[in-house]
């Protein structure tokens, strides 16, 4: 190893925030290997996401820490969904409840810890977080984590390869028994309000049906489309569903309205429609809701790369005092935008997008006429 590079950052925290997914310690292992190997940094970890940071739980990450967790699934941190600009309780025995209360232990704690920034690995959630927090006078920089692939300002996030694999290879899993019992198979993938890894998983899974949350169903639509293919002799169906799918009637409700409908018809998308894709066309039709089985194990090969590559450039952020930004995937260059690009924002699926095209050019029904 050379001599140290100058760095206008010597030490740092590191934080884990929101829905884990596989990608997470490789990125962990590029920010603190990059800082330390290259610019003798100390990193403090700091446990459960931001929850953590309230509490003052921070440990310094030694290079025996950060060495060995590239193919390592979760977060060696850990992670909450704790949200400090919320006011809720920190855990139930806390007397940390204010937003105030909860914004002002974190900058105790920042200055206490002696950290110089503060590094966020997290989705829409996290990095708006770390956006207020900068407002606030910390120095934040901001990694772009999730499985959803729903955050402005980045052209993927890590995790998101990783999910589409675990689920184009469960909808390839399903078609042999769709098919085996001449059924109508729905599979609920996770997105709650952008659709991407439904739109490309059912693409890669050849999906004959294709639900997301930006573009509400007609449910006699759906049916005609499965209805199509029977005659056509396809004696099966596969019909890939992001978890915040809806149609069109659900569209026109308020919350609370839809909240109660769906109390009152099944806890998940994909019950729902199976039940409605039976009424509608009565075809035997069965669900399968594949959970967080997407968010776990090791990450792919591809994530491997991005996350390490957003890793070691957000240690050179930290060298160079650039802080308040987000590092981000322009293309094929790593880059940075800042981190009011994505905070309280969600990158959702244009209906013009070119997969929604290619989905439909090879006859996916994508729950519209
Ligand atoms: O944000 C990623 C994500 O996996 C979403 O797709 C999903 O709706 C959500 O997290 C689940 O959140 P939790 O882990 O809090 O149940």
């Amino acid at each position: 190893m050379g001599a140290y590079r100058h760095s206008i950052t010597k030490k740092f925290g590191i934080l884990t925030a929101g829905g884990d997914c596989p990608g997470l310690n490789a990125a962990i292992r590029g920010v603190c290997r990059a800082a330390h190997d290259r610019y003798n940094m100390t990193a403090l970890g700091i446990a459960q996401g931001f929850r953590g940071l309230i509490e003052g739980d921070a440990r310094i990450l030694n290079p025996e820490d950060f060495s060995g967790i590239l193919t390592r699934g979760g977060t060696i941190l850990g992670a909450s969904r704790e949200k400090p600009f919320k006011a809720l309780p920190v855990r139930m025995d806390s007397e940390i409840e204010s937003e105030s209360e909860k914004v002002a232990a974190i900058k105790e704690h920042y200055y206490e810890l002696g950290l110089d920034c503060l590094v966020v690995l997290g989705g829409n959630g996290t990095n708006t977080t770390g956006y207020l927090l900068a407002r606030e006078g910390l120095n934040v920089v901001g990694l772009p984590k999730t499985i959803d692939n729903d955050i402005v300002g980045t052209d993927r996030t890590f995790g998101f390869n990783s999910a589409l694999a675990i689920a184009t290879e469960a909808i390839d899993r399903l078609h042999s028994t769709a098919q085996s019992h001449s059924r109508v198979m729905v599979i609920e993938l996770m997105g709650h309000k952008a659709g991407w890894l439904a739109l490309y998983a059912g693409v890669a899974g050849g999906g004959d049906v294709i639900l997301i949350p930006e573009i509400p169903y007609d449910i006699k639509v759906i049916g005609r489309h499965l209805e199509d293919r029977a005659r056509e002799g396809k004696s099966f169906s596969i019909v890939v569903v992001a978890e915040g799918a809806l149609s069109a009637g659900e569209d026109k409700m308020d919350k609370k309205e839809r909240k109660k409908y769906r109390a009152e018809t099944a806890p998940s998308i994909a019950y729902r429609i199976a039940r409605e894709i039976e009424a509608e066309t009565g075809m035997e039709t069965r669900a399968t809701v594949l959970g967080y089985v997407q968010r776990g194990g090791i990450p792919s090969a591809s994530d491997r790369v991005l996350a390490t590559s957003l890793g070691t450039a957000a240690a050179d952020l930290l060298a160079r005092g650039e802080y308040g930004r987000m590092v981000a995937l322009t293309g094929n260059d790593i880059g940075s935008v800042d981190l009011s690009v994505p905070a309280g924002k969600v990158k959702t699926v244009p209906r013009d997008h070119y997969m929604v095209d290619t989905a439909v050019s090879v006859g996916t029904c994508m729950g519209i006429g």
